[in-house]
């Protein structure tokens, strides 16, 4: 397995003695990485030792033991590896050295590794040292000597009262709904965003995706999620301009998109916590990854995770030419799947056949069943964002053994199933959602890379974009709701 390297360096404003002196302490990165919660050398050993172990744990919950390997005072270098730690870096070995700028009040900072990784994590990873811990340590320890401190040992973090952070409101557009029911209800008002809480970020957002779960919660379907007044909206993607304590994996001017079981999204400007992020590298922009996030990640669940769809799954896919439906017809397709869809004109069969749908249901009034048998004698997967005026047709239009994902409502909420039912067929019945599938940043990250590398690959062509200004929310709804949208629609704070 190829090794994988991150080098990264930086000038520190402080004399190399200054640096040093906390480098050169093993033991010292819970007082200044705040990515580190607690460190602790094992074995009562000096943290100077060559051949101490440090455990570490992390402020998302990891734990990492590394071993210092050597130690040059004379040329202020160290080297350590990982001997366990429970994100998947293999074979880690980092060198940090540091040598005097010329004028010798100024520091250069050399940080280096080499390291191996499970197939697929190669670029997550390097992202993840380079930035998360490298670039994030080297603004760290600036701002923990900036704060005055001439070691590592202190008795308060190094992270309050931040240059970088903003401490006043920002005013921000921003869509409220303020009662339930149809698309006019979304009006643009101006409200203050206050500076991020600990743990999160404040993104100036570029683009916002709409989801037709906005459209549910609008009409008050889920009033529990959406309380009145409420601004919907699960994700989008911009700057992030400022960050909350113990914020150690961005900084102001990273790109990020996120996604977050909490609505909220439809402002210029919001706080969300940094573990519903991810950053975003040159060759993504703003409105694709604003657009595909949520809908590639259901994509890539439905058919890794749930429907386990592989060469040869008969899978029948609703809406096949809408924002979820062409990502999953497009990535079951190179899968070796047999994909049928419905969809209800010959603009959008057109579409759907482009994204990979071989057989196209062209039906506006939800009958399918009878094609799905003629095509594939039924259906091994159903993926169901249509709801209750299908109901009946989709229970028909299983296989034997089959299973309904039933992942949306767009026509009603489906009315409660029998048992008695299913197992007239012996089918089985799913009710998912997709924030359950990203319940960490590791696993938010891991996805979104995968969504981001089938369409680097092609496999999952960009996703069309419907464009809107944000304080059009309500065109951008009617829109969606007319069933006349192809692809994903997109809102544009101006
Ligand atoms: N559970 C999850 O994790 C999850 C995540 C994302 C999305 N979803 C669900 O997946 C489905 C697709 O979401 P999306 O955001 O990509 O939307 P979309 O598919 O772009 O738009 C919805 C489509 O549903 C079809 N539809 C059928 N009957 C409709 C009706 N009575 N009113 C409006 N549309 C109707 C239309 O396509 P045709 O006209 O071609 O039939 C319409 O274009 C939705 O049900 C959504 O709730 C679920």
């Amino acid at each position: 397995m190829a090794l994988q390297k991150v080098v990264r360096s930086t000038v520190i404003d402080a004399p190399i003695e200054k640096v040093w002196a906390v480098l050169r302490d093993f033991n010292s990165h819970d007082q200044w990485h705040t990515v580190v919660d607690t460190s602790e050398i094992e074995d009562g050993k000096t943290s100077d030792r060559v051949g101490c172990v440090r455990n570490f744990t992390l402020q998302d919950g990891n734990h990492i033991r590394e071993m210092l390997l050597s130690l040059s005072d004379k040329d202020h270098v160290s080297t350590y590896t990982i001997v366990e730690a429970t994100v998947p870096l293999q074979r880690y070995v980092a060198t940090v050295t540091l040598k005097p700028v010329t004028d010798g009040q100024r520091t250069f900072w050399h940080w280096a590794s080499t390291f191996s990784t499970p197939a697929g994590m190669e670029a997550q990873l390097r992202e993840m040292v380079a930035h998360g811990v490298y670039e994030a340590g080297f603004a760290n320890l600036k701002r923990h000597l900036q704060l005055g401190h001439s070691t590592a040992r202190s008795t308060t973090r190094s992270t309050g009262n931040l240059p970088i952070r903003q401490a006043s409101p920002i005013t921000a557009q921003t869509i409220k709904v303020r009662e339930y029911g149809d698309a006019t209800q979304l009006r643009a008002e101006t409200s203050d965003v206050p500076p991020p809480g600990p743990g999160e970020v404040r993104i100036r957002q570029t683009a916002i995706g709409v989801n037709y779960l906005d459209v549910y919660l609008r009409k008050g379907w889920i009033p529990d999620f959406l309380p009145l007044p409420g601004t919907p909206g699960m994700e989008a993607a911009g700057e992030v301009i400022d960050v909350g304590t113990d914020v150690t994996s961005l900084l102001p001017g990273d790109r990020v998109a996120y996604m977050g079981p909490l609505p909220g999204s439809y402002s210029s400007v919001r706080n969300v916590p940094v573990a519903w992020t991810v950053r975003l590298s040159g060759g993504m922009d703003d409105i694709t990854a604003a657009a595909s996030l949520l809908k590639g990640i259901t994509a890539d669940y439905l058919l890794h995770d749930l429907g386990r769809v592989q060469a040869g799954t008969r899978l029948l896919v609703h809406a096949a030419a809408g924002g979820v439906g062409s990502m999953v017809c497009a990535w079951a397709r190179n899968k070796g799947a047999l994909v049928m869809g419905t969809v209800s004109s010959e603009a959008k069969a057109r579409i759907a056949r482009d994204h990979g749908c071989q057989h196209v249901i062209v039906t506006s009034d939800y009958t399918f069943s009878a094609a799905v048998h003629s095509i594939a004698q039924g259906a091994d997967v159903i993926i169901d964002g249509l709801g209750d005026a299908a109901r009946e047709e989709n229970f028909a239009a299983l296989a034997p053994c089959g299973h309904w994902i039933s992942l949306g409502q767009a026509s009603g909420p489906l009315q409660p199933l029998s048992p008695d039912w299913l197992v007239s067929k012996s089918v089985s019945f799913s009710r998912p959602v997709a924030f359950a599938y990203v319940a960490n940043h590791a696993l938010l990250n891991q996805r979104a890379e995968r969504v981001w590398q089938a369409m680097r690959e092609g496999i999952v062509p960009p996703v069309q974009t419907e464009r809107f200004a944000l304080k059009d929310a309500a065109a951008a709804h009617a829109r969606l709701e007319s069933r006349q949208s192809t692809g994903a629609l997109v809102l544009l704070p101006g």
